[in-house]
């Protein structure tokens, strides 16, 4: 494996984390910074992708470096019975960095395996997504001037949320007190509270979202219903609708309370809240793009501070 692969956010350590930070508040006052010449980035989506794939390559275009991929991996020869090993050392042979979207938990972590070029995990099934933790982490840092000693509080489908495990992973280091909001069959997963336990990381679960846990919280993490992930339909159909913040709910929150979505959204945010000041995903999404850009550089062992800025 490539040590410069990013595959889960326990990858990179408190000061890598901060350092990718700084830079991502360096590209987005000087986003157009020609350091990736003649390098070619490949972007490989197995499952479907707005926001990742698309500020992904944005970010390699804004930094001068070509893009080859794809978005439907029904159109590649993984239809015809090609393995993901087979499909990763071929790529390999013509990038500088993959960056890979899969459904399947760990196909990224196999594929950094597999070849010496390093990979980006852009999403593995309901595992982790780092990427979406580091443009998370900024978002949160720019709204609050801290990532310290914050409440966060998580929403909706917390077995099957990608987001939300990395998320609460890279909070490791910053004293957060974690609140989580899901009914039984999608509360978080008993690893991640493991995990909390084990760092000494405070959390309370909960199955009303009430005006106690919203009026108490600096962050609200809303996150979509995973229908994708769900083997009984049936199941689904009887979640999907159990979570939804409408404006009249932050009517006695915070000052500084800010709500993130990775997005999509599905009828998780009413639309009456977008233009409440402290609707945030809108930003969030595209503070990706300044997020994205330190990853790439970092992956690609691009120290911008010996660049010429
Ligand atoms: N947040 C996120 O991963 O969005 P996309 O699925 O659109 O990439």
């Amino acid at each position: 494996m490539n040590s410069s692969s990013l595959v889960s956010i326990s990858d990179i350590s408190k000061e890598e984390i901060l350092s990718l930070l700084n830079q991502a508040r360096y590209f987005e006052e000087n986003p157009n910074h020609k350091i990736l010449d003649g390098k070619v980035i490949a972007t490989l989506f197995f499952e479907p992708s707005t926001r990742t794939r698309l500020s992904f390559e944005t970010a390699v275009n804004r930094l001068g470096g070509r893009i080859i991929g794809f978005s439907d991996a029904s159109t590649t020869s993984s239809s015809k019975g090609e393995t993901l090993k087979d499909t990763i050392k071929m790529v390999s042979n013509y990038v500088d960095l993959i960056i890979m979207r899969h459904y399947l938990e760990g196909a990224a972590r196999y594929a950094s395996e597999v070849t010496d070029t390093p990979v980006i995990n852009a999403g593995d099934g309901a595992n982790q997504h780092p990427s979406q933790t580091m443009l998370d982490l900024y978002s949160i840092y720019k709204t609050q001037g801290t990532l310290d000693n914050l409440t966060i509080t998580m929403v909706g489908d917390l077995k099957y949320g990608r987001t939300v495990h990395s998320l609460l992973m890279a909070m490791q280091y910053f004293n957060p007190t974690f609140r989580f909001v899901a009914c039984d069959e999608l509360k978080m997963p008993a690893e991640y509270k493991d995990f909390c336990d084990k760092n000494g990381i405070k959390y309370t679960e909960h199955k009303e979202f009430s005006a106690e846990v919203i009026n108490s919280s600096d962050i609200i993490y809303m996150t979509r219903v995973q229908r994708e992930r769900f083997t009984d339909i049936m199941e689904y159909e009887r979640v999907k609708n159990l979570y939804t913040l409408h404006n009249a709910m932050l009517d006695g929150s915070r000052d500084n309370l800010r709500i993130l979505h990775p997005l999509p959204r599905v009828n998780e945010i009413d639309y009456d809240v977008d233009d409440n000041p402290k609707a945030y995903y809108f930003q969030q999404a595209q503070n990706g793009l300044y997020a994205r850009q330190a990853i790439i550089c970092k992956a690609l062992g691009i120290d911008i501070n010996k660049e010429d800025k």
